[in-house]
């Protein structure tokens, strides 16, 4: 549930449904076309994926999230890996 909808803005929205990464948007600046990416996150390890969350970033809201929200995040992406994939 905090994967998909945490303070009601989605991890999921920008970096897919397993945290693989995925394109937010396209737009157009200074006339050249840019792709947002929201980075693959599901190949971190536990301490990254903290420290990342804590700082603020250029793009990703900043989330308030307590220590045990973040670490339930991590274990969800982790439970729904599916490392034959990648
Ligand atoms: C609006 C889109 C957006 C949402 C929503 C979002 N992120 Fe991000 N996230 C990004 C972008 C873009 C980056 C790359 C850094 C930047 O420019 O902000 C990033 C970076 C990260 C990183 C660091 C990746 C690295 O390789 O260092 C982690 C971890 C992360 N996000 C986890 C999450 C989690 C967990 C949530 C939900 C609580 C979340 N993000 C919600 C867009 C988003």
């Amino acid at each position: 549930m905090l994967y998909t909808n945490p303070r009601g803005i989605g991890c999921v929205e920008c970096h897919g449904r397993f945290g693989e990464g995925q394109q937010i948007a396209n737009y157009i600046h200074k006339r050249k076309g840019k792709t947002l990416q929201g980075p693959r996150i599901n190949n971190l390890s536990f301490r990254e994926f903290e420290n990342a969350l804590q700082k603020t970033k250029k793009v990703m809201p900043k989330y308030y999230l307590t220590s045990n929200e973040i670490e339930a995040i991590y274990k969800y992406l982790e439970s729904i890996e599916k490392p034959q994939e990648y």
